[in-house]
């Protein structure tokens, strides 16, 4: 699926580029085919006519140095320059022709097996017998996902390939001799040299035309040398507060501890290392920690890093443009016999010229009969196979389809991407989440990429509904006001010990039309709070119940001293209930700071003149609304715990509670108010008030108890009273002296008249 990304991006930007040059001309194939390849070579290397040499794309060649030249683990640690003196990158754009009427040309299409060369010769020298037997021809060695190396994975097919040079079968010195390999008969006209001379076109007429004629079978456009050093970063590494030179710089160097080791006691700077993956990124031994490097080279088992790494080969040369090959070079699909006979409702044996330019067996995912289990060792096929238009293919065998493709356009599965490749769905507008608002406050602009996948393939999208790319907005970081506050907010304790704060106001033009949003991202000044209470917002029975809290959470927090939650509130203690009333001058207890002072500062006034800790249990307002106090002052009810737990401490505490001071009690709770910030600066003066007791203390005790005089029993005389043979006395008494009674009525009535004992039977 990554791969199958990766050409969708790949079309995409082919695209972009394309509109850029509004009308492209389309030209007929040529008969060869144009190709980019890398070489590694050491610096001072005759790099102009490549021949006897092994050449990579971008991907190749990433993962030759990754695995071949920089890795530490088993170089010598003396060694003063990569391996084999590589520190040079060549990218060379070549065209390549074979001679594809020799059986020796039967890999990827159009390609001879690869050989390697080492100092300039093939090893083994017999593979040079192809050149002798079929001419000049170039190799390509691929290297298919998902384990073409074992020791750097990818998702995309990579290549190697070999250009053959002049005596290939002798190394760099002996090139001249008379043991190079010769021509077969009749291959080459007697009038010309014998000698395998070679596949770079050397003609004096149309040279730049390969033929794959013996010594013309590739041509070389132009190439570029860049330094390794500058591709993977060695100049941004720091060497002792500058910058390494160089490669060697870089080894004696550099200050980065996680790349230093020491050998023979001189410290050293490895560029890439990745003990315990040397021979596969599957072995056991494999652990990622292990690996330490450049960060042009970390990741080298890790597939997507690899492509990543490509890419920056690709970029470090101005980037590739081998996408344009498409419309150049030969279409695959009369090769045979791998891609001349496909397989459409399998959806395999399709080739595509992929991003390297080559020719390669790829399958399309989501068709109706697809092989089980699927190639082993292939691509997906670029999605715009079948209808590029500058390079038709495969007209008469598209895939069949396993989805009936009435969906929108999508490479997200692979139902739908098959319905891509053929071009069977709703194309709909592209789009990005919006970018941020231009503006920081007020009006702006926000901006978003929209664009039309697939338009390569399947033409324009419908313009008249392509979505807006821009948008007003507001911004989000305009400033909260520090000195004026808004209204305060509800008690976040509903038992009524709370805290409320007062809401910021945020400085927003135009009136704010998205609110305190506008301010969101701006830092919140402090915000006035203060302690509250709830008035008469108590419901639960016997004053401490679950209370809302803020944030949802429920809980009682607010038993009062001598209660306690188990499950219902109960009275743990004996404790005395009072109400006082309080009478004033029209003032509002709804909101301000005298409302949030009233209580606390009504309960500390009490503990003052009585000495004993009371809590508030409810506040009514015999006046309207409940909240006025004024006309008909309000009545507060507080509890207060008996000291000690005895009769005789409740008692006290009522007394107490009972004989307050009235004047005092008003004197001292206007000094609390201002204590609780009702004071001039929040402009809040204590108002004068009367209190008066409403009626004497309510003494409870802990159920089953009640009081009476003490805590008892329900139904029990006093503990000092009649024993209990004393009641059966009395109950047997009373028993005898009713029977004496009734037998005496019993005996008068029989004489009486009827009338008279109706109004007898009445009465009783
Ligand atoms: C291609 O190779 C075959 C032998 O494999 C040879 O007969 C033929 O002449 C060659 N063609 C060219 C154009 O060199
Ligand atoms: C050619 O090869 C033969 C045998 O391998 C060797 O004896 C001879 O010296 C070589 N000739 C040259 C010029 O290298
Ligand atoms: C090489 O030549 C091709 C055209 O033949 C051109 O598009 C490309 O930019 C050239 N590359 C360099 C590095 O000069
Ligand atoms: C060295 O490695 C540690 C841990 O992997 C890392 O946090 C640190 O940034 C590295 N130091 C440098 C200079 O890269
Ligand atoms: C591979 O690298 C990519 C970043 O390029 C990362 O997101 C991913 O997690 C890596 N995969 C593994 C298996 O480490
Ligand atoms: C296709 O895209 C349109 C617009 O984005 C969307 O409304 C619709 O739900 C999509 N249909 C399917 C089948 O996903
Ligand atoms: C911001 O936009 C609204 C409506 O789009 C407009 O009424 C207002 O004047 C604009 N404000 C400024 C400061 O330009
Ligand atoms: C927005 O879309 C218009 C065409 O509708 C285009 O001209 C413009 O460049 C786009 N702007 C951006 C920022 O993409
Ligand atoms: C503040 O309270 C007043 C009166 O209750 C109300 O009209 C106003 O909308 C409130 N303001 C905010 C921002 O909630
Ligand atoms: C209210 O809170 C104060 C301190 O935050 C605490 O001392 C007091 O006991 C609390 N009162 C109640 C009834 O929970
Ligand atoms: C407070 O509650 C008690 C017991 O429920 C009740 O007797 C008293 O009248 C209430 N006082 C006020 C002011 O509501
Ligand atoms: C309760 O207290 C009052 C005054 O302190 C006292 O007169 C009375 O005897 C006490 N009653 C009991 C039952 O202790």
């Amino acid at each position: 699926m990554t791969a199958m990304r990766a050409w969708s991006c790949f079309i995409l930007c082919a695209f972009r580029t394309c509109i850029g040059h509004s009308v492209s001309k389309v030209t007929p194939p040529t008969a060869y085919v144009t190709l980019e390849m890398y070489a590694a070579v050491p610096s001072g290397s005759d790099v102009s006519k490549p021949g006897n040499i092994d050449l990579f794309d971008a991907s190749g060649l990433a993962k030759f140095l990754a695995t071949e030249v920089v890795a530490e683990t088993g170089k010598d640690p003396l060694r003063t320059a990569r391996e084999n003196g590589i520190d040079t990158i060549v990218k060379y754009q070549i065209r390549v022709r074979n001679n594809k009427t020799s059986s020796d040309v039967d890999v990827q299409a159009e390609f001879a097996k690869f050989v390697r060369f080492e100092d300039g010769a093939v090893l083994p020298a017999t593979d040079a017998e192809m050149f002798a037997r079929s001419g000049d021809l170039v190799g390509i060695q691929s290297y298919h996902p998902p384990n073409g190396d074992v020791r750097y994975p990818t998702d995309s097919t990579f290549y190697w390939f070999s250009l053959s040079g002049p005596c290939p079968n002798l190394p760099s010195g002996k090139k001249t001799s008379s043991n190079c390999t010769k021509y077969e008969k009749g291959l080459v006209p007697s009038s010309k040299s014998q000698y395998v001379s070679g596949g770079l076109c050397n003609r004096i007429f149309k040279s730049n035309i390969p033929d794959g004629t013996p010594g013309c079978s590739y041509y070389v456009e132009n190439f570029t040398a860049k330094k390794l050093d500058s591709i993977v970063g060695i100049k941004e590494q720091d060497c002792g507060g500058r910058q390494c030179a160089d490669w060697q710089d870089f080894r004696l160097h550099c200050s980065n501890t996680n790349l230093s080791f020491t050998h023979l006691g001189v410290k050293y700077c490895k560029e890439y290392d990745f003990p315990g993956c040397l021979t596969s990124c599957q072995d056991s031994a494999c652990h990622a920690e292990n690996e330490v490097g450049l960060p042009f080279w970390t990741g080298r088992c890790n597939a997507s890093r690899n492509s990543d790494r490509a890419s920056a080969i690709k970029e470090a040369f101005g980037g590739s443009i081998v996408d344009l090959y498409y419309a150049h070079n030969p279409s695959c699909d009369k090769y045979g016999p791998m891609c001349n006979k496909p397989v459409p409702d399998a959806g395999v044996s399709y080739c595509h010229r992929d991003g390297s330019g080559v020719c390669d067996a790829c399958y399309v995912p989501g068709t109706a009969n697809p092989p089980s289990p699927r190639p082993a060792a292939q691509v997906p096929c670029r999605v715009d196979l079948f209808l590029n238009k500058k390079m038709p293919q495969y007209k008469d065998a598209p895939p069949v389809c396993a989805s009936d493709c009435h969906g929108n356009c999508s490479l997200a599965t692979d139902r739908d991407s098959c319905c891509v490749y053929v071009g069977k769905c709703n194309r709909v507008w592209q789009h990005d989440e919006w970018g941020e608002c231009d503006s920081k406050c007020g009006n702006g602009t926000k901006h978003r990429q929209v664009w039309c996948p697939f338009q390569d393939i399947f033409g324009p999208c419908d313009e008249s509904i392509r979505p807006a790319n821009m948008s007003d907005c507001r911004g989000s970081s305009c400033p909260w006001n520090p000195h004026e506050f808004g209204n305060w907010s509800d008690c976040d304790d509903g038992c009524g010990n709370g805290t409320e704060v007062q809401s910021l106001i945020c400085d927003c033009p135009d009136g704010c039309p998205m609110g305190d949003k506008e301010c969101a991202q701006s830092a919140k000044p402090p915000q006035p709070s203060r302690p509250c209470f709830p008035v008469g917002k108590k419901t639960g029975p016997k004053f401490c119940t679950a209370c809302p809290l803020a944030k949802g959470r429920v809980t009682c927090t607010g038993c009062p001293r001598g209660f306690a939650l188990q499950g219902d509130c109960e009275i743990r203690d004996r404790v005395a209930l009072v109400t006082y009333h309080a009478q004033g001058k029209d003032l509002s207890l709804t909101d301000g700071w005298l409302a949030s002072a009233f209580i606390p500062a009504f309960r500390h006034a009490v503990s003052q003149e009585t000495n004993i800790s009371v809590d508030v249990i409810n506040f009514t307002s015999s006046g309207s609304e409940g909240d006025v106090f004024g006309s008909g002052g309000v009545d507060i009810g507080i509890v207060a715990a008996s000291q000690d737990n005895t009769d005789e401490s409740l008692n006290w505490t009522s007394h107490q509670l009972a004989s307050v001071n009235m004047q005092q009690l008003a004197i001292s709770f206007q000094n609390e108010l201002s204590k609780y910030g009702c004071t001039a600066e929040h402009q809040c003066s204590p108002p004068a008030v009367a209190f008066s007791l409403v009626k004497k203390p309510d003494m409870m005790c802990p159920p089953p108890l009640v009081w009476s005089n003490s805590c008892r029993v329900p139904g029990t005389p006093p503990s000092h009273g009649f024993p209990g043979w004393g009641v059966a006395l009395i109950i047997t008494g009373t028993l005898l002296l009713v029977a004496v009674v009734a037998w005496a009525i019993c005996s008068r009535c029989k004489s009486a008249p009827p009338g008279q004992h109706a109004r007898l039977l009445s009465a009783a």
